[in-house]
């Protein structure tokens, strides 16, 4: 007998090379726990339903979990000749058992075997994900909570724009993770279906029962359509698209991190167990883990383009092509759950360089809509205060001064409405805590968004 399982309809095989080429070992031996399951789902149903007796059933479970065991302590050794994790494992149960283990494929194909593989594993790790999101968004909220009251720059264009708190500012990434994990939880639906049963696309002429592994593998439902159930792969594109936005969501914040890091800015300190240094210049500390992850989004967003452009154009059902499913997933959720951990080490060890923030908003004019605002309150129309205002920004600047130190009599001069109290009303914390609108970076506003989101992490 051939050692291939497909091997009675040829008269030759394939040299090494081809082989190596075809084969997925290398990778898909990422299933072997799940294919190890989904088989003991399958040959525990083919013995409810006596199309195989107990005493084989028996025999394929010991036989598998043995299997699983050694390879987990390095005692199976996969040959790439046999192609996939799924028929090195076939091969070594029938090496070990002989005829039961020649008796597990019945009423099944690789197609919906590979399939059940994928959507145990991808469920698995979806739900890791969503719970390293949310461990991420914990740190996220302690910081704020923590720096309600610390005032830094808010930026439109990268110019400064308004005084905001640095917890209203690091919370926008508590709600793009929100959004992020809610589309995790939502694409489970789509992940969470058994396609076992569906055999090599048509189904199949024995008597089995897909609601039984269903069941026994816990799938909240069942592809209702035996060749739906091996030719797609929309779940696969769904999960690269979730992992890649959330990556894009990381590589804004990562950025940020950088700028906030650099000499120029300093409005953090990241921790040297979180930063490297350079191998010429002594002085160096580099923020290469935020870097590193502004970076990777390169190659998540690659896997999501390579598995739309993989699937673009196949036939129904089952192609080769989906083999190329795995490397990216794989990578992607690989990459995304070190990204998500090395985030949230960074943020929990960088310092806050709160007196610098403070200062810095003290030198720009960032106050100026306040100003304007000022004047509006006064009875003025916003645009004409948006002119005084300007025209004030323009002097201010000509005399290498802030609105906080322009003379109550240049003021006067610019509007008969200005008077003393212009210099508390513009001081960056009262900007901020002026703001009373529902959302806002005032005070209130911001405790109010705190308050809502422990409750949604509760
Ligand atoms: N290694 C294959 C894959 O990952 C398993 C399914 C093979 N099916 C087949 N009919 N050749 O897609």
């Amino acid at each position: 007998m051939s050692s291939k399982a497909w091997g009675g309809r040829f008269s030759a095989q394939p040299e090494a090379w081809v082989d190596a080429f075809n084969a997925s070992i290398n990778f898909d031996k990422t299933l072997i726990e799940y294919d190890v399951q989904g088989s003991i789902a399958h040959a525990t149903m083919l013995a409810n339903q006596d199309i195989i007796s107990e005493e084989d059933c028996k025999q394929i479970i010991d036989g598998l979990n043995a299997i699983l065991v050694d390879y987990q302590h390095g005692n199976l050794a996969l040959d790439e000749s046999l192609e996939d994790i799924h028929l090195n494992i076939e091969h070594e149960l029938i090496k070990r058992i002989g005829d039961a283990g020649g008796r597990l494929h019945t009423g099944r194909s690789r197609n919906d075997q590979v399939a059940t593989d994928m959507h145990l594993y991808t469920k698995s790790e979806v739900n890791t994900l969503i719970a390293l999101i949310t461990s991420f968004q914990k740190a996220i909220v302690n910081i704020a909570e923590a720096h309600i009251d610390t005032i830094m720059p808010g930026y439109t264009h990268l110019q400064r724009a308004q005084p905001i708190s640095f917890a209203h500012h690091i919370l926008t990434y508590y709600w793009m993770l929100e959004r992020d994990k809610s589309r995790f939880q939502d694409s489970l639906k789509r992940i969470d279906i058994s396609p076992l049963g569906a055999a090599a696309l048509s189904g199949t002429t024995y008597p089995i029962d897909r609601h039984e592994t269903q069941k026994l593998l816990d799938f909240s439902a069942i592809y209702k359509n035996s060749i739906d159930a091996v030719s797609d792969r929309d779940y696969i594109v769904e999960t690269l698209h979730n992992i890649s936005l959330t990556m894009v969501h990381l590589s804004r914040f990562a950025e940020e991190i950088i700028f906030w890091s650099s000499t120029e800015a300093n409005f953090i300190t990241l921790s040297d167990t979180f930063s490297t240094g350079s191998s010429i210049m002594p002085q160096k500390k580099n923020p290469d883990m935020a870097e590193l992850i502004r970076g990777k989004v390169g190659r998540t967003s690659g896997h999501l383009m390579s598995m739309l452009m993989t699937l673009k154009g196949l036939p129904l059902a089952y192609n080769k092509d989906m083999q190329e499913d795995k490397e990216g997933l794989f990578d992607a959720i690989h990459t995304l759950k070190g990204s998500l951990r090395i985030f949230e080490g960074m943020i929990d060890t960088m310092t806050i360089n709160v007196d610098h923030l403070e200062q810095t908003v003290h030198n720009d004019f960032s106050n100026a809509t306040e100003l304007a605002d000022y004047l509006v309150n006064k009875g003025v129309p916003f645009r004409s205060a948006h002119e005084i205002v300007g025209k004030l920004v323009l002097w201010a600047i000509q005399h290498n001064v802030y609105l906080l130190d322009v003379p109550l009599s240049q003021y006067q001069k610019a509007s008969q409405f200005i008077e003393s109290d212009i210099y508390d009303y513009l001081t960056p914390q009262n900007c901020i805590n002026r703001r009373v609108s529902y959302g806002s970076t005032g005070q209130v506003a911001v405790r109010q968004q705190l308050a809502i989101i422990k409750e949604n992490l509760a």
